[in-house]
């Protein structure tokens, strides 16, 4: 699961090109979360993806990050606002997203506590 996790973060579903910050402090820390996106109607700063139990997905279980990863949802039932492209990954399958899920848990724990965008 790992490795396939592996390939499809290093390829096709690149979680990184977001959720990884690309200056400042949290720039070394992959997946860590912390890129400022702001461009017309979106004000938005990736949250912490890795497995910090209070900052990041820790806490998640995997059925919470399904339906985050393909349906946008939080398990508070709130919605994850744009640009979060999950209508692109709302295809992936039960294994991939599992793989998924699996490369996140195995990154190191980093506390980076970030905002959620307004909705
Ligand atoms: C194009 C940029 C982009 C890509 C690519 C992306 N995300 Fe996101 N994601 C975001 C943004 C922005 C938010 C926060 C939106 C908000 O504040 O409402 C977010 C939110 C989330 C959340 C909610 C976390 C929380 O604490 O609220 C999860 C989980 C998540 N993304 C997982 C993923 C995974 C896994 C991938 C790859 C399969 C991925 N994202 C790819 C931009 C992206």
């Amino acid at each position: 699961m790992l490795e396939r996790g592996t390939y499809l973060m290093e390829s096709v579903v690149a979680c990184g090109n977001c959720h990884t910050a690309k200056g400042g402090p949290m720039a070394r820390h992959e997946l860590a979360g912390g890129f400022q996106m702001k461009e017309g109607p979106i004000d938005a700063i990736t949250p912490n993806l890795t497995p910090d139990k209070k900052t990041g997905i820790g806490n998640w279980t995997d059925a919470q990050l399904i339906v985050a990863i393909r349906d946008g949802k939080r398990p508070d039932g709130s919605l994850i606002g744009p640009p979060m492209p999950y209508d692109m990954y709302r295809g992936l399958s039960d294994r991939n997203t599992k793989a998924i899920i699996a490369y996140l848990r195995n990154l190191k724990p980093v506390k980076n506590a970030t905002r959620n965008s307004p909705t």
